[in-house]
Parts: structure tokens; C-alpha cells; sequence
């Protein structure tokens, strides 16, 4: 059967900022800017969604767009060796993980949104009586599972119906839902009362915290710089993957991350203001689930129409959340279709009842579920991207750079060798660095170890693994 492909660019260009906005944006990007110095951080991740962020993606599509399979066919056939198949695979894994506990969280915010709309023409919503007591109650057990389960099905109707059909037909329609709703809220969020102190937290500067504490902010802002950006997993490889039309790498990859960070910003417009109007400050309501769930859900409960208001937010996150959930169920699907022949249908099943134990697992156990969404996806993530990077620099070389110029206009293509140089050795470098911050290593000692991990690592790369004759 012929291989699924997007039906336009547009679509592309919107499955992928579909998969890239989600949960890293509306409930992590805002707390992680507030916990580490406002616009300190702010800068540093906009440095280095710029600078790692834009050129890792541009990686991931050359491999995808050159090679027209999901990563362990990628790899595997552009290099020639079944040892990158192998490190392919990672993706896989890397895929099920990641939705075994989105879809948890995915369950909590649809169950939020059920609750709000439920209320809308009389009543409040059970959380508004106690949001923390109700969060604690809702958040693990069987009732986190079932809506998980709820969630996880919605994910898959939509990837069950296709490229085509299921994944840009709806993110057609959910990313200009999920915009609309956002500038309405912030709007509306900033004729509040007290708006300007919502402002004031979230954007500071305090340019103290960041000469102070660099090193400590450069771990959380790259790790949220990948998650955002859907990096490291392999879905920006699969996604690429259904182009059939040789345009703009470059201007996809900028739109997409313009439009992510845009997205991520306005959140923190209606989430602030919103809180400070109600006088919750957000450092004494903590970070995490807690901040979204009980000092949002507190700010709705106070405010005029806040069942409305309170619909309109949740069902927003939402759509943020399944445009992104269907983009890492499509990786194992993906990997099956290609890998072994079968129909998307039952690839779909299949993964899907596995996520369903797996996700399971999440939402009866708190810890797991901690570690899976904090450590696991992280190292996941940056290794893997660490992974694709070498790849593009070290194994497909200057096929690579054909394949970053080919429907790229001037500009672009006077990027390419730069791009190629940072994508093959600095950037490695700089995610090796950070991977080492998630086991621990102190940022300012950790450096020169990186520098030497990472130079091993390429040269390993270069001997091992780079096919003779991969010159176009
Ligand atoms: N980018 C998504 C978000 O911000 C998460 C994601 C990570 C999706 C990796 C796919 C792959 O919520």
C-alpha cells in the first residue's frame, strides 16, 4: 500500500505545532519561567529554543523528509547499518512513555473540562467547593485511569482515522480553536483587577538571578526547550516523514517554533493575571499539577462567570493536549506500519492496549508516574535528540546539507553549513552537558567532562558508524 502523506503544507506545518503545543506549554512553560527568575529564564530558553531548539528540529526533518520512514527505518536505511535501527528503536520506547503519563494528565484535564461544561447553564462545578481536596481525590487512582482510558481513546480515534483524515484534519481544526480561545481569555484576563501584578511576576527581569544562577537554569530551560518543541522523540521525523513535497525546511521549522513559543507565551498572560486578580500567588500554591489544577481552579471559582471562563480554559488545554498526544501515539504506529506491514488500524489497537496498561500503571502510582514524566522523558528526550544529531552530522554529512537546501530559498541555504557544523558537534555537546545536569553532575563542574564525553562520543560516531560513500 502507498505510504500516507499530507495532503498540504499547511497541514504539515499545523500536526507539527499541533504535537509541539500541548501540556509543555500551558502547564509547564508559565511555572517554569515564574519558579526560575521570570524573564531571566525566559531568555535563556528563548536562546536556546533559537539555538538548539530550531536547528534539532531542522534535523529531525531532514532525516524524516530524506528518508520517508519513521526512525528505525530512517536510521537504519541512511546509514546502511542495522546498529542505527537499534538506536531508532529508542523512539519507540520513548513514544510509550511519553503517553503513558500525558494521558493521565490528559484524563485530569478532560475531567476538569466535563465537570466545567456540565455546570455551565446552573450549578459549579464540583472542584470549586475545594480545589485542593478535589485535585488530591481525582488526581491517582481509579478515577485518574478511567479518564485516562477516556483521554488515551480520544487520541486514538483520531490517529485510527489517519494522516489524512485523523491527524491534519484535526489539527486543522483544533489549532485555530485553541488560538482563538487563548486571545479571547488573555484579553479578558487583562481587564481583571490587579492584572498588572500577574504581569509584573511573570515577565520581570531580574538579570541578578540569572548571573547568579546560570548553570541551574540551564537545565530546566533546555529540557523545557525539547519537550516543548516535541524533540528527541522521533515524532518530528515521523511527522516529516509524510512530506512529499520538497519546500522550506528552514521557514516550516521557524513558523513552528514561533508559533509554539508565541502560544507558550500568551498562556502565561492568562494565567497570571488571572491568579493575582484573586490574590493567589503562584510560589505559595506551588508548581506542577497543584498549580494548574487547585490555583487555577481556585482564581475560576472567585471570578464572575468563572464556569465559563473556567470551560473555555480547560477546553483549550484540551485540544493542546490531544493535538500532542496523537503526534506520540503515531510514533510506535508509525514504526509498526513500516516496519512490519500491518494495517494502521490494528497498529492502532495494539499500541493503544498497551498505553492503556502502561498509562494504568501512571495513574495508580504516584511515584512512577513522577518519575516517567520528570527524569525518564527527560534523559529520554535529550539522549535521543543527542542521538539524531550525531546522526545527521556524523552519518548522513553532506547528504544531509542537500537535503536542508533542497526547496529552501537563499537565506536557508546560507545557513546550511552552519547548521550542519552546530547540529554535528556543538549541540551534542551542549545536550550530553545537560544530560549530565539530570544525573546530577553540578552544571559549573560538569562541563569539561561533557566536552570530553561528547568529543569521544563523535569520534565514536565518525569511525563507527559513517558509511562510505554517503556523499550525494
Ligand atoms: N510538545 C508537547 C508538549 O509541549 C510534548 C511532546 C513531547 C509531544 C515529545 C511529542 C513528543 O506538550
Amino acid at each position: 500500500m502507498a505510504r500516507e502523506t499530507w495532503a498540504t503544507r499547511l497541514g504539515f506545518i499545523l500536526a507539527a505545532v499541533g504535537s509541539a503545543v500541548g501540556l509543555g506549554n500551558i502547564w509547564r512553560f508559565p511555572w517554569q519561567t515564574a519558579e526560575n527568575g521570570g524573564s531571566a529564564f525566559l531568555v535563556v530558553y528563548l536562546a536556546i529554543v533559537l539555538l538548539v531548539g530550531v536547528p534539532g528540529l531542522l534535523g529531525e526533518f531532514v532525516i524524516g523528509r530524506r528518508s520517508k520512514k519513521s526512525p528505525v527505518g530512517a536510521l537504519r536505511e541512511l546509514s546502511g547499518s542495522k546498529k542505527w535501527g537499534y538506536v531508532g528503536a529508542f523512539s519507540v520506547i520513548t513514544g510509550i512513555s511519553l503517553l503513558s503519563f500525558y494521558s493521565v494528565v490528559g484524563g485530569w484535564i478532560l475531567r476538569y473540562l466535563l465537570e466545567s461544561g456540565a455546570s455551565v447553564v446552573g450549578g459549579n462545578p464540583a472542584y470549586f467547593t475545594n480545589p485542593g481536596q478535589y485535585f488530591g481525590g481525582v488526581s491517582a487512582g481509579a478515577d485518574a485511569a478511567l479518564y485516562h482510558l477516556l483521554f488515551l481513546g480520544l487520541t486514538a480515534l483520531i490517529v485510527f482515522a489517519g494522516v489524512r483524515k485523523g491527524i491534519e484534519l484535526g489539527t486543522k481544526v483544533m489549532m485555530p480553536a485553541i488560538l482563538v480561545l487563548l486571545v479571547a481569555l488573555a484579553g479578558w484576563a487583562a481587564t481583571q483587577p490587579n492584572a498588572a501584578a500577574g504581569y509584573a511576576f511573570f515577565l520581570r527581569f531580574d538579570p541578578s538571578v540569572l548571573s547568579e544562577n546560570f548553570f541551574a537554569i540551564l537545565g530546566p530551560a533546555a529540557g523545557q526547550a525539547l519537550f516543548t518543541l516535541s524533540l528527541g522523540a522521533g515524532t518530528m521525523i515521523t511527522y516529516s516523514s509524510y512530506l512529499d513535497e520538497d519546500r522550506s525546511l528552514p521557514f516550516d521549522g521557524a513558523a513552528i517554533a514561533v508559533l509554539n513559543t508565541s502560544v507558550g507565551v500568551i498562556t502565561g498572560l492568562v494565567v497570571f493575571p488571572l491568579l493575582f486578580s484573586q490574590g493567589i500567588n503562584p510560589t505559595e500554591t506551588g508548581t506542577g499539577p497543584g498549580a494548574l489544577f487547585v490555583g487555577l481552579a481556585g482564581a475560576f471559582s472567585q471570578l464572575p462567570a468563572g464556569t465559563l471562563i473556567a470551560t473555555a480554559f480547560f477546553g483549550v488545554v484540551t485540544l493542546a493536549a490531544l493535538s500532542s498526544s496523537i503526534s506520540m501515539l503515531e510514533i510506535p504506529v508509525a514504526f509498526l506500519v513500516d516496519e512490519y506491514d500491518i494495517s494502521r488500524k490494528q497498529a492502532v489497537v495494539g499500541t493503544t492496549g498497551f498505553v492503556a496498561v502502561t498509562g494504568t500503571v501512571c495513574a495508580f502510582n504516584p511515584a512512577i508516574f513522577g518519575f516517567v514524566a520528570g527524569t525518564l522523558v527527560n534523559i529520554l528526550l535529550t539522549a535521543g535528540l543527542a542521538a539524531f544529531l550525531l546522526f545527521v552530522g556524523w552519518v548522513m554529512g553532506r547528504e544531509a546539507l542537500d537535503e536542508f537546501t533542497t526547496g529552501a530559498g537563499s537565506f536557508g541555504r546560507a545557513l546550511g553549513t552552519p547548521w550542519l557544523l552546530s547540529v554535528g558537534v556543538v549541540l551534542p555537546l551542549f545536550l550530553v552537558f545537560t544530560l549530565l545536569t539530570h544525573f546530577g553532575v553540578d552544571g559549573t563542574i560538569g562541563f569539561w567532562p561533557t566536552v570530553g564525553v561528547s568529543v569521544l562520543a563523535s569520534a565514536a560516531a565518525f569511525l563507527g558508524l559513517r558509511r562510505p560513500t554517503s556523499v550525494v
